[in-house]
């Protein structure tokens, strides 16, 4: 960052985790019998969730992850998503989960469902713990949502800044120090 910049709570630790259980549930329900979800976290960024959220799944889960980048350092998308480390494990004939922290222009959600699409998985579902509607480019959407959130810039939880703040417990919003 340029600039000095103050962080404001918009969403606690305490709603965060209560929400994430609630997803968990919900992804039970439609994973139940499965005999192995492959839960895909999109790192870095998803780190955090994806720790909490496998947490609370009773259900047979492998984790693997992806790692993507089109921010880079910058506060705007690239809108060029490159893949930095790809999955480790097939997922053909496979339920798939997809993890993301959060959906803003979509490019980034958009070039991974292609991508994992192409390898024929049996499901494909996405969990985004965030969703930026208003900034969207691409069409592209989560099955589960933790949180809509205005168009604000957003740091914690695992989302950074720079690189930074990816270890605030809450989410928070920037903006400019006086
Ligand atoms: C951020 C965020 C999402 C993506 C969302 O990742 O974690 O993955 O951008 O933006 P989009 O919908 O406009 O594509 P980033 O590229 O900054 O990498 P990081 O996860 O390593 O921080
Ligand atoms: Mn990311
Ligand atoms: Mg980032």
């Amino acid at each position: 960052p340029e600039r000095p910049y103050v962080i404001d709570e918009m969403i606690s630790a305490k709603t965060i985790a209560a929400r994430v259980e609630a997803l968990a549930q919900e992804i039970e329900t439609c994973f139940a019998g499965t005999d192995k979800l492959v839960v895909v976290g999109l790192l870095r960024g998803s780190f955090v969730f994806i720790a909490d959220l496998v947490r609370e799944l009773d259900l047979p889960v492998e984790v693997d992850f992806i790692e993507t980048s089109s921010y880079g350092n910058a506060m705007e998308s690239s809108r060029e998503v490159r893949i930095l480390k790809d999955l480790r494990g097939e997922i053909e004939g496979r339920d798939v989960l997809v993890v993301e922290d959060i959906v803003d222009t979509g490019h980034t959600l958009a070039h991974v469902l292609h991508l994992l699409e192409g390898r024929k998985p049996r499901r494909l579902k996405v969990c985004a713990l965030l969703d930026k509607p208003a900034r969207r480019e691409v069409e592209v959407a989560a099955d589960w949502v933790g949180f809509e959130i205005p168009d604000e810039f957003v740091v914690g939880y695992g989302i950074d800044y720079a690189q930074r703040n990816r270890n605030l417990p809450h989410i928070g919003k920037v903006r400019a120090a006086e």
